[in-house]
């Protein structure tokens, strides 16, 4: 379904995208790592694609709903694609293979709709978080189908869903500029922002993760070893075998005490 607007139809990916470009060339190069991520991003498109057939049936405005109908059938079917692509790798594996660290807060997938309150956004919340929302997912997509050239099916998969991405980013912009004329500028404003918080959140909790594990390493090596080592030299001075208690304590054994 196409829109009226005058909105660009293809965006490339932001500047702070492509200078993590390598980052993510070294994420994609691992089977493994690659087979857990399209799964992870299989669950998040799925799982958008709900939260905009609610949004479908919330909303009050018939056009939004149509649109929402096909945006959500897009999503769904992101969600199978990846899924099936992922399956097809991991046929591929060999036997025995062990899951690697995932680096997600580097390269996230899908659209970041599992931060929003579907029920609770009006027409024009809910498309000004969708445009930037779609933006951001096209931007990362571009990237990721650029440093796939070695897995061209996988590939494939990201430049396919990168079109619709486009037409997702497209639509919600062109609707957001009829459904609030004179106030759209704002809305986008306080989207970014409300994002720019949220992904604030995602960096801090991911570092304060971070310094918590060499925290907790450093305290382990630091401050477990005196202890092992007083633990230890106690032991050595302890008789070995059955010890003879003093006469005193050898009482009656009817009393507790
Ligand atoms: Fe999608
Ligand atoms: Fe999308």
């Amino acid at each position: 379904m196409k829109t009226t607007a005058s909105v660009p139809t293809q965006m490339r990916a932001t500047t702070f995208d492509r200078m993590l470009a390598p980052v993510h060339r070294w994420i994609w190069r691992d089977a493994e790592r690659r087979v857990h991520k399209l799964i992870r991003f299989g669950e998040t498109e799925t799982d958008g694609g709900r939260d905009i057939l609610r949004a479908a049936e919330v909303t009050s405005d018939p056009l939004l709903r149509r649109l929402y109908l096909v945006h959500a059938i897009d999503e769904l079917r992101h969600g199978v694609m990846f899924r099936r692509r992922a399956a097809a790798l991991l046929s591929e594996l060999p036997t025995g293979s062990r899951p690697k660290v995932q680096a997600d807060w580097l390269a996230p997938g899908g659209h970041g709709l599992d931060e929003l309150e579907v029920d609770e956004e009006s027409d024009e919340t809910m498309l000004a978080f969708l445009h930037l929302s779609e933006k951001a997912a096209a931007s990362r997509f571009w990237v990721y189908r650029n440093v796939l050239q070695y897995d061209p099916p996988t590939r494939a998969v990201f430049e396919e869903i990168l079109h619709d991405e486009n037409f997702h980013m497209n639509y919600t912009l062109t609707q957001l500029a009829r459904v609030a004329p004179q106030h759209h500028g704002w809305q986008l404003w306080r989207a970014r922002m409300s994002r720019l918080w949220k992904g604030y959140l995602r960096v801090a909790s991911a570092v304060a993760g971070v310094m918590a594990s060499v925290i907790l390493t450093v305290q382990y090596f630091v401050l477990l070893s005196p202890f092992a080592w007083l633990a230890k030299r106690a032991a050595r001075k302890e008789l070995p075998g059955w010890t003879p208690i003093p006469p005193e304590r050898n009482d009656s054994l009817k009393r507790q005490y």
